[in-house]
């Protein structure tokens, strides 16, 4: 449904007019704005475009958000979303190590697997959402487990287990989550990354005082592990990642320590970002970051991704609506234009599901790409028009995002 046509006209948009007060939103140019561009009548079948996107990539491109089981409150909005709007699934929680052994060595796997069979039956892929957090565990964990027992039993049984019960058809795993600590600085060492966030297991509970264990085992036995039993793309997952700065240089040094300490190969593996961010100068990655990480990672083999973005805004208007959209459109840019990115997973599927509410100091919230009706918004269909331009061939947009420069559009 390539209804829309390409017009290369060279146009200089300028993107604002605002002064760069820290929390000023600036009003940024769209490519809805051009309405040859793309019809805000139009139905938002982003899986009719899909393919298309796929054909120029050289790879199928993933595009996906979350999902609970066994029926999300909205059953038949949802299984409407994941049959023309999304084309790729991600458990919110049934896959996470609470939902899945929530007894030792007693598995109930069923609402992580209903998960995926959710996708198969809506044609869509499905990506692991992971085996090892320091987080969302069980009553059991962590508990009263020597650092042997962990590395040695606890973790291989665990990620072996819910690798091998999810199969061969799952496109990624998030093999350890946020194991980087928020106050990293340059230079630390990998171990040393890890050390300063003092989560378990590294002391026995989260912001403990008392070592557990006390060098990166524990995670090459989860990523050792997820090796021998996962084809697919196996995935470090965190948060305030992307930019050129100490945290994501922390995730160069983790990625590195894998490949040579745990025999990863860099081909094998993936950075996936996160992406929890706001629509607010300082809380969001520039485009032109994430697109140096992402090249970086390219050079080395290794894929990335973005893995569950949200967005909240500051205030209700359509300022801000517009600037969300430009935002969440550069993130998007970032990954296709980028070699080394197919997956782009958002976070939950409407305002009124979203784990970002109002009154919890994200702004106004309303983080997600539809409303609390479910209905779309201005970044619905600036997503929409993004697809589509990519779709058709068109060269890079600047970032749209960025306040005060002259942006080429087209
Ligand atoms: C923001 O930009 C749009 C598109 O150029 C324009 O229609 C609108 O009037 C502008 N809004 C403000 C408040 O300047
Ligand atoms: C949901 O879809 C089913 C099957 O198509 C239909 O029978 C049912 O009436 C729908 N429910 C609502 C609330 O729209
Ligand atoms: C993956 O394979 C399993 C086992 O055959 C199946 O139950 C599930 O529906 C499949 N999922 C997808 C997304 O294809
Ligand atoms: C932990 O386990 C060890 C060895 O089984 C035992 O000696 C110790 O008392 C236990 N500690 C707690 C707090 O349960
Ligand atoms: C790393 O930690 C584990 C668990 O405490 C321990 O068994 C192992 O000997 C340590 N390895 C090295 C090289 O120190
Ligand atoms: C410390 O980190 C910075 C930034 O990555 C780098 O330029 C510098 O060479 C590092 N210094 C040492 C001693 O490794
Ligand atoms: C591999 O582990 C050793 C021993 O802990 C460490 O010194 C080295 O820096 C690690 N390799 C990388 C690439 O981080
Ligand atoms: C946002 O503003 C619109 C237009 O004023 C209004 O209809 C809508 O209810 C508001 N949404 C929220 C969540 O406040």
């Amino acid at each position: 449904m390539l209804a829309v046509s390409l017009h290369v006209a060279g146009l200089t948009v300028l993107t604002a007019f605002a002064s760069l007060a820290a929390a000023q939103t600036p009003n940024v140019s769209l490519l809805i704005d051009q309405p040859y561009y793309y019809d805000l009548t139009q139905s938002l079948d982003i899986r009719a475009l899909l393919p298309y996107v796929s054909l120029r990539k050289g790879a199928a491109f993933q595009w996906g958000s979350t999902y609970s089981y066994p029926a999300a409150t909205e059953a038949n909005w949802t299984s409407e979303k994941f049959s023309t709007f999304w084309n790729h699934i991600v458990a919110g929680n049934d896959c996470k190590w609470y939902a899945t052994e929530p007894e030792r060595q007693d598995f109930t796997l069923s609402a992580c697997e209903g998960v995926s069979q959710y996708a198969a039956a809506h044609y869509a892929t499905f990506r692991g959402h992971n085996t090892f957090w320091h987080n969302q565990l069980p009553a059991w964990l962590p508990g009263n487990i020597t650092a042997y027992d962990l590395v040695n039993n606890v973790i291989p049984t665990h990620v072996s287990t819910e690798i091998k019960a999810l199969g061969w058809n799952v496109t990624s795993w998030d093999v350890t989550n946020e194991l980087i600590s928020d106050t990293a600085t340059y230079n630390m060492t990998s171990l040393e990354c890890v050390l300063n966030a003092d989560r378990w297991p590294t002391v026995t509970y989260d912001g403990g005082s008392t070592p557990l264990v006390t060098n990166l085992s524990f995670a090459y036995a989860a990523w050792e592990t997820a090796l021998l039993y996962d084809p697919g793309k196996l995935v470090y997952n965190d948060y305030s990642t992307g930019a050129q700065d100490a945290k994501t240089e922390c995730v160069f040094k983790l990625i590195a320590d894998l490949n040579q300490n745990a025999s990863i190969p860099y081909n094998r593996m993936g950075v996936g970002f996160q992406s929890h961010v706001g629509a607010q100068e300082g809380y969001f990655v520039p485009k032109a970051e994430l697109e140096t990480t992402f090249a970086r990672l390219a050079e080395l083999g290794v894929d990335a991704l973005v893995t569950e973005m949200d967005l909240w805004i500051q205030a209700n208007d359509t300022i801000n609506q517009r600037y969300q959209a430009a935002i969440w459109g550069d993130y998007l840019d970032a990954c296709l234009y980028a070699s080394n990115c197919v997956e782009f997973i958002n976070w939950d599927n409407r305002d009124d599901t979203s784990w970002i509410t109002p009154g919890d100091g994200h702004g106004v919230a309303m983080a997600t790409l539809f409303d609390m009706y479910g209905n779309p918004k201005p970044v619905t269909y600036e997503i929409m028009a993004r697809f589509a331009y990519y779709a058709q061939g068109g060269p890079e947009l600047c970032a749209s995002a960025l306040g005060t420069e002259s942006c080429t559009l087209y």
